[in-house]
């Protein structure tokens, strides 16, 4: 059947946390001149919202509620996005790690993902839209004509994770990093709804001895072989 959604390209690169997806995504998005869905995003502000809110992590019905009726605009500035929640510019602030584990720990929630559901689908539209996140080619973007799975191991990840904090003068501990992704990927693969794993229809990428351009040509090669 054609949808809408199949009718409209769609790359998804999904992968673990510090994978390098949010680059590799943007810098693909900006080469086709297509949108982007950076999906985590919406989880982090939901879990921002919801402490905002006092709201208590564990309690489902209201975690779901101020996913469906999170106050969000991103909104494009000097070719990237800026992220407002509530009138508020939150685009530093959602990256912290603690708002990641958060953030991990409601995207659990059922109820949470099918709120969140519609928003990612309202993405797709033309040109083309590159999703960034665990579930884009699995179950946000099934019918995706091109689904790549990235990877890189975990000592490589928070050593990427480290030295992007750093660069923003952000205090961080190495060892603290490798463990936070140990419990968010553990979290994240292990969870009954939408766990994070490939599509069926994935390409694996393992970038952990590649470089940030290296990728990005493969992603665009990629997609040259896929939508010409
Ligand atoms: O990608 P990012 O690290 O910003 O995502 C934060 C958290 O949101 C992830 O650890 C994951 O639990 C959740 N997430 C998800 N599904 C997505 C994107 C993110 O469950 N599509």
């Amino acid at each position: 059947m054609l949808t809408m959604t199949n009718m409209i390209p769609v790359i998804t690169i999904d992968g673990p946390s510090g994978a390098g997806k949010g680059t590799i995504s943007q810098l693909v998005a900006d080469q086709l001149s297509w949108h982007i869905l950076d999906s985590g995003s919406l989880y982090r502000l939901t879990a921002l919202a919801a402490s905002w809110d006092n709201a208590s992590i564990e309690d489902e019905s209201i975690l779901e509620n101020i996913a469906r009726e999170l106050d969000v605009a991103f909104m494009p500035q000097d070719q990237r996005l800026r992220v407002v929640l509530r009138g508020k510019d939150v685009g530093e602030q959602i990256r912290a790690e603690e708002i990641g584990m958060k953030a991990s720990k409601i995207a659990a929630m059922t109820g949470v993902r099918a709120a969140l559901l519609k928003r990612q689908r309202a993405f797709a539209s033309l040109p083309g839209l590159v999703a960034d996140g665990r579930d884009m080619g699995t179950t946000v973007f099934p019918d995706a004509q091109l689904k790549i799975f990235m990877t890189a191991s975990c000592e490589e990840r928070a050593q990427r994770r480290y030295n992007q904090l750093k660069e923003k003068g952000i205090h961080a501990n190495l060892a603290a990093l490798v463990t936070d992704l140990k419990v968010r990927d553990e979290q994240d693969a292990n969870r009954a709804v939408s766990p994070l794993k490939p599509a069926d229809d994935a390409i694996m990428l393992d970038t952990t001895e590649m470089s940030i351009e290296q990728v990005t040509s493969k992603v665009l090669e990629l997609a040259k072989q896929t939508f010409g």
